[in-house]
């Protein structure tokens, strides 16, 4: 337990500055260092995400080694597609008393990166491919680990995109999409749920490894969104350890090694400023002192509760992509033929750091057995082996059982070998042999339903012959369960898809960009990650960003859309539940200014809300889009815009079901850009002062000239168009334009003048 009986915490005056570099490094794999005379305790930490990974044998950051039994909650790549931050608090409140119970102070979790490749090795461990899905989500478990007295660590802090190379490689990225999507959802957890610690990805940035990148680590993360956390190395990032802390990094793990004479050497000859030494010690002393307040919570875990919270999430993560004719729920007294050997050996979490040992492990057939086997016949055939052995005569078998059976639920997916961390995929096809075996089963029997376990999206090229599909992703130690729960009805399916299922890996946005070569990837598709790609280029997906069914339909009333007096968008929907059982509904808001000065995806989603809805009833769903949230990142000035003017609102149940829009009129940020020589006629045109001045000037030389062959310099819409993005300064060098250079000076002069009187 949480022993609270040492002394308090002296200040930084009674430590050397040994002891100093000594609190910025770790103990070992999982702790910090102690200092027992100025009352400073170590702290433990532990992977995470989805799980507590608290090892007591030898230790690894690769998941290789034994840890304690702790519950094993569906993996990012299932809980996003709840699209319920209040479900992913609940589970962060769940990993805070595990992890209190365990004596664990900081759990390294969650990792919120953007999907922004299938081929990504992690996917299954991160949230979407939108940044407010996944910031949202993030938020949810930090509040609900926070609420512990548990520290949670925000990973991999940032754009780590990819595996391959991830040690070295550059993720070189615009400034764009670097602040409006591989940002934004990090900026958000730590504006809302304020984690204690943010870990700094492997990686570089535009040339910069993260573990020295000042600009991340303290222009940005501090000074830009007020963190006032500790920043923690991912286990291994450091190469220098002065470098590091000079730019903001404050705890290097793992310890054990002798780096931190480094810092002290650095001290000593004056290459280091002491003061940066001692704001990290500050902010290391501050995350011991913050886990002494962490309750004293008695074991043992209480597994069945913790279990049945697995199981619901777990229920809820799944994806009903498709079910033509009704074919799901499973009919009483269906025979069913189970096939797959993942329904009886389940696939339910990934390998690498998060892999947790589950107290326990339901799977999909005995669920059944339990369930659907009461009243009527279950028959099981593997169907595959997972070394690829008797594929033939394991298929033939499996044919005869979907033979004998009203319905064959047969499950797919992908083995552990083939997605982990440390490695990316190399395509998104599920092995042929499963393949075969889903072809030889539906000329069997074409009530066929399939159940796809894997962590990141697969191909589905059988989408348009299989009427029912089933996406179980890997949902943690109760998925199997959970799996049944949704085929028999006891659940009704509310999971919405967090990333597009595309048709081919050759149509999504990073093919060609991934994973880079000589240290290098480009993010050439720029804003345009997942969804906002395929629509703006009105390419078929599979299945769309934001899809998912439901046994039960609902509709919707016209959307209201008003502004609130802080700028907030808010939207009100009624929406009804239609069908015969009650049902949760994911309502999701898109938005886009109906005109941009720079590139904007045709939709982006701005709100969202998941909500439960009786049988026959109907309910009114308010939804906030923050008005930060709507605005750009304009790289002229730095800062976030928010464009005034017309802005669509759409409300859908998914990025490509849209059921009604509104419009509203957003009043914009001012942006006054410092007038000179370059600037060009467009932009002297639109300035507030100067523009209309001009505009007066050079409608006068338009009528004097109106009726003669030349026209005047701004007739003609081609004309005005060159002259549009001409550099002011150099129209005054241009002979017969009656411009001068004087004339432009005044301009400028006056322009700027007014700017700075503002
Ligand atoms: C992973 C982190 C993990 C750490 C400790 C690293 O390899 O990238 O996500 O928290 O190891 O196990």
């Amino acid at each position: 337990m949480n022993d609270q009986s040492h002394t308090p915490i002296s200040d930084l005056s009674d430590l050397s500055v040994d002891e100093k570099a000594s609190l910025t490094s770790g103990a070992d794999f999982w702790t910090t260092k102690a200092i027992d005379h100025a009352g400073i305790p170590s702290i433990m930490m532990t992977d995470g995400p989805h799980g507590l990974r608290k090892q007591q044998g030898d230790s690894d950051h690769l998941g290789l080694n034994a840890s304690v039994p702790a519950t094993c909650f569906p993996p990012a790549a299932a809980l996003g597609s709840t699209f319920d931050p209040d479900l992913a608090e609940r589970i962060g409140v769940a990993l805070g008393i595990e992890s209190a119970i365990e004596d664990v102070a900081l759990i390294l979790g969650p990792g919120i990166n953007l999907k922004r490749s299938p081929l990504c090795g992690r996917n299954f461990e991160y949230m979407s491919e939108d940044p407010i899905l996944s910031g949202a989500m993030g938020a949810g478990l930090v509040r609900g680990i926070q609420s512990q007295g548990v520290g949670a660590s925000l990973k991999h802090f940032a754009a780590n995109n990819q595996e391959h190379d991830r040690m070295r490689v550059s993720a070189d990225i615009d400034l764009r999409p670097l602040r409006e999507m591989y940002l934004r959802g990090f900026e958000r957890v730590v504006k809302d749920a304020r984690p204690w610690t943010v870990m700094c990805s492997y990686n570089r940035i535009n040339g910069v490894l993260a573990s020295e990148n000042a600009w991340l680590l303290t222009d940005v993360l501090r000074g830009d969104w007020g963190f006032d956390g500790l920043v923690v190395s991912d286990w291994g990032a450091v190469a220098d350890r002065v470098r590091s802390l000079a730019a903001g990094l404050d705890l290097t793990m793992p310890g054990g090694g002798d780096s931190d004479q480094e810092l002290v050497a650095a001290v000593t000859s004056g290459d280091l400023d002491e003061a940066i030494l001692d704001t990290a010690v500050a902010r290391a002393i501050d995350l011991a002192v913050k886990a002494q307040g962490r309750a004293n919570v008695e074991g043992p875990l209480n597994v069945d509760a913790h279990h049945a919270l697995a199981r619901e999430a777990a229920a809820r993560s799944i994806v009903l992509l498709k079910n033509e004719g009704g074919l799901l729920p499973l009919k009483p007294g269906a025979s069913v033929a189970v096939i797959g050997e993942f329904a009886r050996t389940p696939r339910f979490q990934g390998g690498g750091s998060s892999h947790i040992n589950p107290t326990r492990l339901d799977c999909a057939l005995d669920a059944f057995q339990e369930t659907v086997g009461r009243a009527s016949r279950v028959s099981f055939a593997p169907g595959y082996a997972f070394d690829g052995a008797n594929a033939k005569s394991l298929r033939a078998e499996a044919v005869a059982a979907a033979q004998a059976c009203d319905v064959a639920v047969v499950f797919l997916g992908l083995s552990s070998s083939e997605e982990s961390e440390g490695f990316d995929r190399e395509h998104i096809d599920l092995p042929p042999s499963h393949l075969e075996l889903l072809d030889a089963v539906l000329e069997t029997n074409p009530n066929t339903v399939v159940v796809l376990s894997h962590g990141a999206v697969v191909a589905l090229p059988f989408a348009d012959r299989v009427p029912a599909i089933v996406e179980a992703w890997l949902l943690g130690q109760a998925g199997g369960s959970a799996t049944v729960d949704v085929l028999t009805g006891a659940v009704n399916p509310s999971g919405r898809l967090a990333e597009t299922i595309p048709v081919r890996l050759s149509d999504t946005p990073a093919f060609g960009s991934f994973p880079g070569d000589f240290g290098h990837v480009r993010y050439g598709e720029g804003l345009f990650v997942g969804y906002r790609w395929y629509d703006l280029r009105g390419m078929d997906v599979t299945f769309p960003f934001g899809h998912g069914l439901s046994y039960s339909t609902f509709e919707y009333g016209s959307p209201d859309v008003s502004t609130a007096s802080n700028g907030d968008l808010r939207v009100r929907v009624t929406v009804r539940n239609t069908g015969g059982v009650a049902g949760r509904e994911v309502v999701q808001v898109y938005v886009a200014p109906q005109q941009s000065v720079v590139e904007r995806a045709p939709r982006e989603l701005k709100a969202f809300a998941s909500v439960e809805i009786p049988a026959g009833d109907s309910r009114e769903v308010e939804l906030t889009v923050r008005r930060e949230d709507l605005a750009y990142w304009d790289t002229r000035v730095n800062q976030w815009i928010v464009e005034g003017g017309g802005y669509t609102v759409e409300v859908g149940a998914s990025s490509r079901d849209i059921r009604g829009a509104g419009t509203v009129e957003v009043e914009g940020d001012e942006v006054v850009m410092p007038l000179s020589f370059d600037s060009s006629v467009g932009e002297i045109l639109a300035h507030p002062i100067v523009g209309p001045i001009v505009q007066a000037q050079l409608t006068g030389m338009n009528d004097m000239t109106a009726g003669s062959e030349e026209s005047g310099i701004m007739s003609g819409e081609n004309m005005a168009k060159m002259l549009a993005s001409f550099p002011i300064g150099r129209l005054a060098n241009f002979p017969g334009m009656g411009v001068t250079k004087e004339q432009v000076e005044q301009l400028i002069a006056l322009g700027n003048a007014q700017q700075t009187s503002h």
